[in-house]
């Protein structure tokens, strides 16, 4: 087996190096310096750029304001997501509405303000260019960047600069206000090779204000990712005699038998479940039949979808009077899964999002309750919502932090749910925090004889011992929920894109270790906190959380704290009653020095 391993590592780390010709992935954010021109308003800009005014606003709050008025040839950034586009080049595709009159020129020049030229917009349109037919939508292309390994570690966000007659390479730099020993000038030379920057026209790449993200050494992710992806391929086939093994466990050990009173019987058992402790609701899961779910979805209309993950669509139902949330996967029901399901259906609580029923005509179909506000990946990255507090963020960090104590500790069986990552952590219409997507094939039992199965999870999220072993332990969830808490502080991605070649980036869990690490670690930490919060990040709060977040993703499992204690610290953070010292909290005493050593 190590021999395969090395011999697929190979094979993958030739693969990537030629398979692409110019861009594999984009980031998730690049900027538009947009000039506003005179007569011109948020409006306008807010249907252009298909963002809200405020969420524009969160990124301008010194050139605008007032989100009454805007004030005329200025300079504001647009944010837009950078993708690669037929894996050529990195851009954004607007969608503009067109007016009657409209000319890609006029689309290119005046309402898109230079970020783009007409050529370029055409390139990507099927009209006759002289014959626009109105009401139509046409594609607007904007080109964009997202920095160059070769050139800086250190940046990573990056504007796309339309030239004006009035700019030049030394009234750039001065704006930019690059830090003290930094050369600007050579490097907006050196991130657009042969760029004239006087030239009043075209367009260049500089870095976003305020963003640079501290260099760490890349690591060759694609090629680990891919090497994982593998590993969980030859895990596969070991699955399904897994999942017997444990069905039939289940049905003859006592000990299977849910400390409330379940007890799995046969197919028509009835699962009744006593709570132990407050807060926790028991329902009965409901079987619903496939023409029910499909009349609620009108036939799994792709407006009805609200959601992907990576096991299946999600869709937007009423049912029987409530709002639900039903994942669709594409994998037929067995009799194991059905088991899992009847045992799942008492796993309740407060800060996990409650499965409603099931159905298992033609494929699996789940049925939760719906949570209003999405994930919370979408709200720290996602276009079209305003940035969450600090006192949410640090609200949702506990709220996730109960749920996955009670998965760990209060269930009988306990569990681990394998998957932790803001896309798993859903956020209800109150902002509250509930962890989901316990998906059946992730949930593991601690101690069952059965492990090691298939290695799951998510790139960015995975703790060392697992990555590597396969180790598996309520400390993986641990590592994990640290990785989140990283995310909350920085809203950066668990892996953080370095260039456009996708093979180099760094793992969020190394550059908070970088910033942990320098002479000054607030000055480095608060060159990582989310720009989105402005002024609300009380530093202190942030430090404690980053201490936390650090201790949840040290390199050795049993180094870090149970939920339990993490649950315990959290609180005490957000009652924000002052003094708060993390290492009091934990056990152990190696990780209490290493916390304040600092
Ligand atoms: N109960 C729900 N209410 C609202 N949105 C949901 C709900 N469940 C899932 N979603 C949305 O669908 C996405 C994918 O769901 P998830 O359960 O994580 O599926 P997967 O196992 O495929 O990753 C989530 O990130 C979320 O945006
Ligand atoms: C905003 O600007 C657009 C384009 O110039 C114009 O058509 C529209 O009437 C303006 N709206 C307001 C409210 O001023
Ligand atoms: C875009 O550039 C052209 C010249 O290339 C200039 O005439 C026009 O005013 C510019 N547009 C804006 C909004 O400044
Ligand atoms: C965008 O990039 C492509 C490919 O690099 C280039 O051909 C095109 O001219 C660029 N467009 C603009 C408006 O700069
Ligand atoms: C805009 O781009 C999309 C996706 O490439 C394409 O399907 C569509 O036809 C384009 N629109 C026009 C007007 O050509
Ligand atoms: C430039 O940066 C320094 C510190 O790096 C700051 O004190 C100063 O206010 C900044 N100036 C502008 C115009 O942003
Ligand atoms: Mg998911």
């Amino acid at each position: 087996m190590f021999f395969n391993l090395k011999l697929c590592f190979l094979i993958l780390a030739s693969l990537y190096s030629h398979a692409y010709s110019q861009c594999a992935t984009g980031c998730d954010l690049a900027l538009g310096s947009y000039y506003v021109w005179d007569q011109n308003n948020l409006t306008f800009i807010s249907e252009i750029s298909s963002k809200s005014i405020d969420e524009i606003i969160s990124y301008n709050k010194e050139e605008i304001p007032n989100k009454d008025s805007i004030k005329s040839t200025i300079r504001i950034d647009l944010p837009f997501s950078c993708e690669c586009i037929d894996k050529q080049f990195l851009g954004h595709v607007f969608r503009y509405k067109v007016r009657s009159g409209d000319t890609y020129d006029k689309i290119a020049k005046t309402y898109y303000s230079n970020l783009t030229d007409s050529n370029w917009v055409q390139k990507f349109n099927s009209f006759n260019p002289n014959n626009i037919p109105d009401t139509s939508s046409v594609n607007v292309t904007v080109n964009c960047s997202c920095g160059d390994s070769k050139v800086s570690k250190e940046y990573g966000l990056f504007v796309t600069y339309p030239l004006r007659p009035e700019d030049s390479l030394e009234s750039i730099v001065r704006d930019l206000n690059f830090s003290a020993g930094t050369d600007g000038a050579d490097l907006l030379r050196r991130y657009n090779p042969g760029a004239d920057f006087s030239a009043g026209t075209g367009i260049v790449y500089v870095p976003g204000r305020g963003l640079s993200t501290g260099g760490i050494a890349g690591i060759a992710v694609a090629v680990v990712a891919g090497l994982l992806l593998l590993v969980g391929y030859f895990g596969f086939y070991r699955k399904k005699k897994v999942e017997k093994f444990r069905l039939s466990t289940a049905s003859e050990d006592p000990s299977s038998r849910d400390h409330g009173g379940t007890l799995l019987k046969d197919e028509e058992s009835s699962v009744v479940a006593t709570p132990r402790l407050t807060g926790i609701t028991v329902d009965k899961s409901v079987e619903f039949s496939l023409d029910e779910l499909a009349k609620a979805t009108n036939d799994f209309n792709i407006s009805f979808k609200i959601g992907q993950g990576g096991f299946g669509a999600v869709y937007y139902a009423e049912l029987r009077g409530e709002k639900a949330a039903i994942k669709k996967m594409d994998m037929q029901a067995s009799k194991e899964f059905l088991a899992e399901l009847k045992v799942l259906t008492n796993v309740h609580h407060l800060n996990l999002v409650r499965l409603i029923g099931y159905c298992v005509e033609d494929s699996l179909f789940l049925v939760y309750e719906y949570i209003e506000n999405g994930n919370l990946s979408e709200h720290l990255r996602g276009s079209g919502r305003p940035p969450l507090s600090w006192s949410t963020r640090v609200q949702v960090a506990l709220d996730s932090a109960r749920g996955l104590e009670y998965i760990h500790e209060h269930t009988v069986p306990v569990y681990i749910h394998r998957d932790i990552k803001s896309a798993n952590i859903l956020i209800d219409k109150n902002y509250r925090g509930k962890v989901a997507d316990f998906g059946l094939t992730k949930l593991t039992e601690v101690g069952s004889t059965s492990l090691p199965t298939r290695l799951v999870g998510t790139f960015g999220y995975m703790p060392p011992e697992y990555a590597q072993y396969g180790d598996v332990s309520p400390k993986v969830d641990v590592y994990a929920f640290g990785v989140v808490l990283y995310e909350l502080i920085s809203a950066k991605d668990a892996i953080v894109r370095v260039n456009n070649s996708a093979a180099e980036s760094k793992g969020l869990v190394g550059m908070f270790e970088e910033a942990f690490n320098e002479p000054d670690p607030v000055e480095g930490l608060s060159k990582l906190v989310d720009p989105r919060l402005g002024d609300d990040h009380p530093i202190d709060s942030v430090r404690k959380l980053a201490q936390l977040a650090r201790a949840c993703t040290l390199e050795n499992p049993q180094l870090r704290p149970s939920m339990r204690s993490i649950v315990v610290a959290l609180m005490t953070l957000s009652s924000s009653t002052g003094d708060w010292d993390v290492g009091s909290f934990f056990e152990n005493h190696d990780m209490v020095n290493l916390m304040s050593g600092r």
